[in-house]
């Protein structure tokens, strides 16, 4: 029998909608009674918390410093958060994980690609989500619909976000088996039921 699938994370550019939708799949979820946890990267932990403040407002910070800060959140987040979770048997959620790592610092910034794959693999203890969500919208689009909060990746200029985007099809277009794309420019309506539709096609519902 396939194992039943636990630790889905959600991804996609800025104003995808990706983290309201979360929160409607995690109602959906509790409602059917299952156990479930929703934690974000950065800041899904205490100190995690207190590196996400430094990463979404510092001021200069070198794109090597900025890898280092999103792993050292990603390795307190898989030991103090997501994997108690999956160990008592959660469904867990996760609003952004590597693969926005592999899109905004190899694909936007230009990190090498192999070098954050093993320095991922060390972060997260070889840690493999069963899903990724990719809620795929043009920047033009994402970033319009982004609320007051502007961050320092929202202040990037328009052509990171499109090399963002890239990033992310070319993964997800690369590995069906991980990754489903749902097209985040349809009412927000619709995305829903779609990501509903993934979860209920991929068993996890
Ligand atoms: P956040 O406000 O949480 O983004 P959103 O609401 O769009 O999900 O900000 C997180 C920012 O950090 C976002 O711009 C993407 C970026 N990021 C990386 O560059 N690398 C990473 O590994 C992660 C987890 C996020």
């Amino acid at each position: 029998m396939k194992k039943r699938d636990k630790f889905i994370v959600f991804e996609g550019g800025e104003g995808s909608g990706k983290t309201t939708v979360a929160r409607f799949i995690l109602q959906t979820l509790e409602n059917l009674g299952l156990k479930t946890l929703l934690t974000h990267e950065p800041g899904g932990t205490k100190l995690g918390t207190d590196i996400r403040k430094i990463l979404l407002y510092g001021e200069n910070i070198h794109p090597r410093t900025e890898l280092l800060l999103f792993l050292a959140d990603r390795a307190e987040h898989v030991e103090r958060t997501i994997k108690p979770a999956l160990a008592e048997g959660k469904i867990v959620i996760c609003d952004r994980f590597d693969g926005s790592t592999f899109a905004y610092q190899g694909g936007a910034r230009a990190v090498d690609f192999d070098l954050i794959l093993v320095m991922n693999a060390f972060a997260k203890d070889n840690l493999v989500p069963d899903l990724y969500i990719l809620f795929d919208v043009s920047p033009e689009i994402g970033l319009n619909r982004e609320g007051k909060n502007v961050t320092r990746f929202e202040k990037e200029e328009l052509d990171l976000h499109r090399r963002v985007r890239r990033a992310y099809l070319s993964m997800a277009r690369n590995d069906d088996e991980h990754w489903a794309i749902v097209d985040a420019e349809q009412p927000l309506e619709d995305v829903k039921q779609k990501v509903l539709e993934i979860f209920k096609k991929r068993k996890i519902i």
